[in-house]
């Protein structure tokens, strides 16, 4: 099928490489030159697991272009992928979509058929508001187009994206004609019956079964997006909730989480503790919820709850070290970590930025490390890594940052921190204090080390 994506963002290059793997005829845009030069050259602009090997066997592929006008005229299948910022009141900021449904409506034929396709995270009614701007522009150009617009909404998580593009739990189909759900269903057929060879650094889960292509109105496609991830973000804010009380009554929520997570109605995912959400998703997505609902006169306790208890997260681990160090002025603090999660070079909204941001403002001196977020998390803070009158310092050897400093934090649980060497770690520091953000060591183990350990939700 003839498809042309526009974005090539996380969710639109994910795409764009997987469905030109299955032999789609893919055609990508994106008016950021800089990206655009990259992906001309096969280089991938995003940092994302298997990725640039699977853009390496498809780019030739895959026409790149910044002109929607080169590529969507012919196309059957229009995705759009671009981004919707949160606006200064936490409401998703949709301009950037309405954009490329005008631009489409512009250059598409007249005399064809068209499905065009909301795969960015939207509020509630903004396929309905495509379809008005599309509209619009036929009536500008004075011509009776035919385009029929479905919401797709996207579930990849960042650093597991293509498994989950090659593997997902369920496709969801928001659409008012049938001939969008057919021409998805043509498009999304290889996946939905397994029919491709799988790459070989994505091999078939052996458990995996067919996933469901679920279809519904554009409005409920909408919610389910919105509501999945407002669900998984207060899923672990409850854990994390618990987790506050166990470290009260001198429980260990880990134990308390695996207990809780047997019971198959709750199951084991998204219960681990630790420093609670960041990244593009959850807060942005929360917000706009409850920035939808406000727009309705209607109140979202249990969602603005799960936020509540997500940022307090952060500020409990500067508490740690205050109650261990005392004041944190002229301290030296070593945080591990930077990207809102493993596997990722995105820093957005990390739990990192906030906590450096609160010692540096405590008078601390940082040192952070990361295998791959440094140059994202220099450029949101404004640090760098040769002057000292500066107290922010980057470094990329976890040692030499250990060196002398009166506190550690394990923020982000990358696997290179599962294996530290703990006891090289203690003797060198001036201070051996473990504030562990993920509980990825136990307690016994850092503590024969020769550590003093702080978990989450464990004493
Ligand atoms: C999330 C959803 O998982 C995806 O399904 C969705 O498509 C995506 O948002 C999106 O809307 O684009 P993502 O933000 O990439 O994906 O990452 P997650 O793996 O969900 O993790 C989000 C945050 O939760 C991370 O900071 C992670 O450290 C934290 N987390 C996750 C916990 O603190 N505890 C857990 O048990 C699980």
């Amino acid at each position: 099928m003839k498809i042309a994506i526009i974005g090539t963002g996380y969710v639109g290059l994910t795409t764009a490489v997987v469905l030109s793997y299955l032999n789609h005829d893919v055609a990508a845009v994106d008016k950021d030159e800089s990206k655009l030069t990259l992906l001309h050259e096969g280089k991938s602009p995003i940092h994302e697991p298997g990725i640039q090997n699977l853009l390496e066997g498809v780019w030739h592929t895959i026409r790149f272009t910044p002109n929607v006008a080169e590529v969507v005229p012919e196309s059957e299948l229009i995705l759009i992928a671009v981004g919707t910022p949160p606006k200064k009141n936490g409401e998703a900021d949709t301009q950037h979509v309405e954009q490329a449904a005008r631009e489409v409506a512009q250059v598409c034929l007249p005399n064809r058929h068209y499905t065009l396709v909301v795969k960015s995270t939207v509020p509630i009614g903004t396929n309905q508001r495509v379809v008005e701007v599309v509209e619009d522009v036929f009536s500008e150009r004075g011509i009776r187009g035919n385009i029929s617009v479905a919401s797709n909404p996207e579930f990849l998580q960042e650093g597991l994206a293509l498994q989950g593009a090659f593997y997902p739990d369920r496709i969801v189909v928001g659409a008012n004609s049938d001939e969008a759900v057919d021409t998805l269903r043509r498009l999304y057929q290889p996946i939905l019956e397994q029919t491709f060879d799988p790459p070989s650094e994505f091999p078939r889960p052996s458990a995996y079964h067919l996933p469901p292509m679920m279809t519904t109105d554009p409005n409920s496609a909408e919610m389910i997006k919105y509501a999945a991830n407002s669900f998984l973000a207060l899923k672990i804010s409850f854990i994390n909730e618990i987790a506050g009380l166990c470290e009260e009554v001198d429980a260990d929520v880990t134990e308390v989480a695996r207990g809780i997570g047997l019971d198959a109605r709750i199951g084991h995912q998204f219960l681990r503790a630790g420093l609670g959400w960041g990244g593009s998703c959850y807060p942005k997505d929360t917000a706009a919820l409850l920035g939808v609902a406000a727009q309705s006169g209607y109140t979202m306790p249990i969602t603005e709850a799960a936020r509540t208890v997500n940022f307090r997260q952060r500020a409990r681990i500067v508490e740690k070290l205050q109650g261990t160090l005392g004041t944190l002025k002229g301290k030296t603090i070593g945080i591990l970590g930077l990207a809102f999660k493993p596997n990722t070079d995105d820093v957005r909204e990390a739990p990192a930025l906030d906590i450096i941001r609160e010692l540096l403002a405590e008078g601390a001196i940082v040192r952070a490390h990361d295998p791959i977020a440094i140059a994202n998390a220099r450029r949101a803070l404004g640090g760098n890594d040769e002057t000292d009158n500066n107290r922010l310092l980057f470094t990329e050897d976890i040692y030499e940052l250990s060196y002398d400093t009166d506190a550690l934090v394990l923020v982000t649980e990358w696997e290179p921190y599962h294996k530290l060497e703990l006891r090289r770690l203690a003797k060198q520091m001036k201070t051996p204090i473990l504030i562990d953000g993920r509980n990825v060591y136990s307690p016994e183990e850092a503590g024969a080390a020769g550590f003093h350990y702080i978990g989450v939700g464990r004493t």
